[in-house]
């Protein structure tokens, strides 16, 4: 059974929330953070927040096997301390070949004034490391003696997992809009952030994925630069309690209403089967901390269920609040557990 979640915005959908609670619930023997370190996925459970980024917020399931893909690019200061925040020191694999960010990469991006100030990039090296990929003069994860240890065959590891009918959750990152290739061009990040390229980081087939669960905040923000639409004034934003902060940046996120017109285009360039809404408690604060459908307030329903119908796919995943627990799951009404 393979499982892909996918930002259907501009990243910073509640992914991370998402991924932790399939990790307790659907106990994954595999859970795989695809992207690079660009991007922040929190987990809040039980009082103790992560920010992750570059580990599975899965990680909570504690027999899930955690890895790092092939295509994905991670750093090592970053790797050693997410593997001590959260414990999972022998269950980490990092495949051969995932790309390592350097200071270099770092400092690249920081002297360039088209990726500081005109794309308001999160400057963290992913872009300068993809060029180096891509350009064949990257070094991988096998080069470095200090992961000897933790060095496996991805691809081999995932294929053969989903053989034996094992369960594989891949979380990808940032948003549909912030693709490389369908994103807003030029405001994107370096790389693709659909579906298909996070299956192909990963070096698994399209034919084997079972459902693309399309994760959507239930009111759109971005941060960086590149159009929004519908985008409003911070303090309208701030009156609403539509006000974040990007985790790996710190920066002010824009913020705009939900839109359906995305939405459509996220689900048809992801095929996504089923979609997961995240923060309904700022649209309808006595939705907070909700886990049935039923004792959600009548409007939340309402309007949940007249997204359903605009957008074609099933909400079966209703995030009321931070918490990994705060989780409204519908799969089952839908025939989908
Ligand atoms: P870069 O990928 O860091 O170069 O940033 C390019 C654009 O994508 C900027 O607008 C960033 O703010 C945005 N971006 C990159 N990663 C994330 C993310 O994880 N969440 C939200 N926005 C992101
Ligand atoms: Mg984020």
């Amino acid at each position: 059974m393979l499982v892909v979640i996918v930002g259907g915005f501009f990243g910073d959908e509640g992914k991370g929330k998402v991924a932790s609670y399939l990790g307790l619930v659907d106990r994954p023997d595999i859970a795989i953070r695809c992207g690079a370190v660009n991007a922040g996925h929190t987990v809040v459970y039980r009082g103790r927040i992560w920010k992750l980024r570059t580990l599975s917020s899965a990680f909570l399931y504690e027999r899930a096997r955690l890895l790092i893909p092939p295509g994905a690019l991670t750093r090592l200061d970053v790797l050693f301390k997410e593997i001590d925040e959260t414990n999972a020191r022998g269950r980490v694999v990092v495949d051969y070949r995932t790309g390592i960010i350097s200071e270099e990469h770092v400092n690249m991006e920081r002297r360039s004034q088209h990726l500081s100030g005109v794309i308001g990039s999160t400057l963290q090296g992913v872009g300068a490391a993809m060029a180096d990929r891509v350009l064949r003069r990257l070094k991988l994860a096998e080069d470095y003696p200090v992961l000897k240890d933790m060095l496996g065959d991805a691809p081999n590891i995932v294929n053969e997992a989903l053989d034996k009918g094992q369960k594989v959750l891949v979380e990808g990152t940032q948003g549909t809009f912030l693709s490389l290739y369908h994103g807003t061009y030029p405001y994107v990040t370096s790389r693709d952030t659909t579906a298909s390229a996070f299956i192909s980081e990963i070096g698994v087939g399209p034919k084997r994925v079972d459902e693309v669960i399309v994760v959507f905040k239930s009111y759109i923000t971005r941060v960086g630069k590149g159009p929004l639409p519908g985008e409003i004034p911070v303090d309208e934003a701030e009156k609403k309690g539509m006000v974040e902060r990007a985790s790996v940046t710190g920066r002010l996120r824009r913020v705009a209403p939900f839109s359906v017109d995305l939405a459509r285009r996220a689900i048809v360039l992801n095929s996504a089967t089923q979609a997961a809404l995240t923060k309904i408690d700022i649209l309808f604060p006595e939705a907070r901390g909700v886990k049935e459908w039923n004792k959600l307030p009548k409007e939340a329903r309402k309007w949940i269920e007249e997204l359903e119908d605009k957008l074609g796919i099933p909400v079966t995943l209703v995030s009321t609040g931070e918490d990994s627990e705060h989780m409204i799951d519908r799969r089952r009404d839908y025939g989908l557990l």
